[in-house]
């Protein structure tokens, strides 16, 4: 820990020599990932409906960085072919994509299930398997059906039988041939960006109010869907589903306690208000009991963290097969000194009362907020170790935004850090990591960013009525990595 806090104050860079020299085991599973909007356009093809994210980029374009949208993204609807060829030459173990809820149930609810979607991932998830490579299904990462969001969207009780009933017909339609299901990608970016900070749609900004009643109804959501694959497909289909939770790795910023406080404090706000319920049952007790008293100064008669009944604290207790996380950076957390005063309306900040900041020696990325810091997965992995009970982890996304550069080397130099640090996780701190996936297979449609952030190892020509896709330096890097298994000329 001294060593690695030094680094991080100086900014160092990882020399090849501290790359790790350990072979990943035979097992350990590489793969890629995307999701349905971000890829595939055909956006109102063979009766598919409108998401919330069609909604958005077609009412108010300026939402856009670019003024783009995903009309046609990668046009992966028509050209899943040439996705797979990339795949099949990068040799991954896995590709993670999402399931379109609107393609596959065009009204929200599974009373019309539509033939040519089922189709379409049908003929995914067979040439998948057909080539050695191993589906891992996502089944909702974000495009909520609209016509759910005029009914409120995650902040109605209903979502959690919506969503249950969409995950029945993906299990009963896909689950014969899926071992691995993510029921929903970033409940952080759905709660906190959709209805905190409101930077995603549907662009709600009421923090730590409807923010919070969100994250409630979210949680049932997916327990609801885990219990119905426990109960009625796991024992035909041996399958695993688990959520996936996204966080940059909060670290002290100073071995002072009140500074080692303040990262506890904002890990639990960040993963630990979906993880806790999930894997220890109820709401963190930091979260819980600041909420709960800060709701009281404010004159409220109830926390604004909705209490779970104990029937609801054992529904969701043990809802998990694998940890599914997301992790692109890190921050350094330090304590306020005080607590801050409470105000109308509420703010997530003064929840959490803590100061993160990034270093400016950190080297940055094509956006703000991403700076290239692979040490600081390791802390985050051993916290998710000690709070969990040792999970089996899958690092469902980790990738590098850039503005596109031929030579690509600090794409690779951030893939190589991160995978050095989960490698010594694995095998010095005896971290449960089994799997990987680097975000994204091709440059896509980033969301608020348009196309101005490129996450692929393959360059996608958006100019191009074909979208031809073209390996990066790193597609060339991963496949290296994934044939040998080993992050340097010599492991052991
Ligand atoms: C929530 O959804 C139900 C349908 O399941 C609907 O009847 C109700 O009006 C919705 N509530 C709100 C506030 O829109
Ligand atoms: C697009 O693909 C078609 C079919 O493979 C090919 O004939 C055509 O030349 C391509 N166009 C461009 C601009 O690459």
């Amino acid at each position: 820990m001294k060593t690695a806090l030094l680094m991080i104050l100086l900014g160092l860079c990882l020399a090849d020599d501290e790359i790790s020299n350990k072979r990943f085991p035979d097992e350990f599973m590489f793969g890629v990932s995307t999701s349905a909007y971000q890829i595939e356009g055909a956006w109102n093809e063979d009766d598919k409906s409108e998401s919330i994210w069609d909604h958005m980029v077609h009412t108010n374009p300026d939402f856009i960085a670019d003024r783009t949208n995903g009309d046609v993204a990668c046009d992966s609807y028509h050209k899943f072919d040439e996705d797979l060829a990339i795949l099949k030459e990068t040799g991954v173990n896995h590709y993670r994509f999402s399931l379109s809820w609107t393609r596959i149930l065009p009204t929200g609810y599974p009373d019309n299930i539509n033939v040519a979607a089922v189709k379409y991932y049908k003929n995914v998830i067979n040439k998948l398997k057909e080539n050695g490579i191993e589906p891992v299904v996502t089944i909702y990462h974000w495009d909520l059906p609209q016509n759910f969001q005029d009914l409120q969207g995650f902040v109605n009780d209903s979502i959690s039988d919506w969503f249950a009933e969409y995950a029945r017909v993906c299990f009963s339609m896909f689950g014969d041939d899926v071992k691995y299901w993510i029921t929903i990608n970033e409940p952080q970016q759905v709660c906190t960006g959709g209805y905190g900070y409101g930077y995603f749609p549907p662009t709600i900004k009421s923090e730590a109010l409807l923010e919070y009643q969100c994250v409630h109804n979210l949680l049932k959501a997916h327990a609801k869907a885990w219990h119905i694959y426990d109960d009625e497909f796991r024992s035909k289909q041996n399958g695993k589903v688990a959520i996936t939770l996204d966080t940059s790795a909060y670290l002290p910023a100073s071995d002072s306690d009140e500074d080692k406080e303040a990262a506890e404090r904002i890990q639990q706000f960040t993963i630990g208000i979906y993880a806790n319920p999930i894997f220890n049952g109820d709401w963190p007790e930091v979260v819980k009991t600041r909420v709960a008293q800060r709701s009281i100064a404010e004159g409220r008669s109830q926390s604004r963290l909705i209490e779970f009944t104990q029937e609801e604290i054992d529904f969701i207790k043990g809802t998990h097969d694998f940890f599914g996380l997301n992790v692109y950076t890190g921050y350094l957390v330090e304590s306020l000194g005080y607590d801050p005063p409470v105000s109308e309306p509420p703010s997530k900040w003064q929840d959490q009362a803590v100061n993160t900041y990034q270093p400016s020696t950190w080297e940055t990325t094509s956006t703000q907020y991403t700076k290239v810091v692979p040490w600081s997965v390791r802390s985050l992995l051993n916290w998710i170790k000690n709070h969990y009970d040792s999970p089996k982890i899958m690092i469902t996304e980790n990738g590098y935004p850039s503005s596109g550069n031929d030579k690509d080397d600090r794409r690779i130099y951030y893939i190589k850090g991160y995978l050095s640090n989960i490698r010594d996780a694995m095998e010095q701190d005896g971290v449960d990591v089994f799997g990987y996936t680097v975000w994204s297979i091709m440059d896509n449609f980033e969301w608020a960013s348009g196309y101005t952030q490129k996450f692929g190892l393959y360059e996608v020509d958006f100019n191009s009525e074909n979208r031809t896709r073209r390996a990066r330096g790193s597609a060339s890097f991963y496949k290296k990595v994934i044939e040998t298994r080993c992050l340097v000329d010599n492991c052991i």
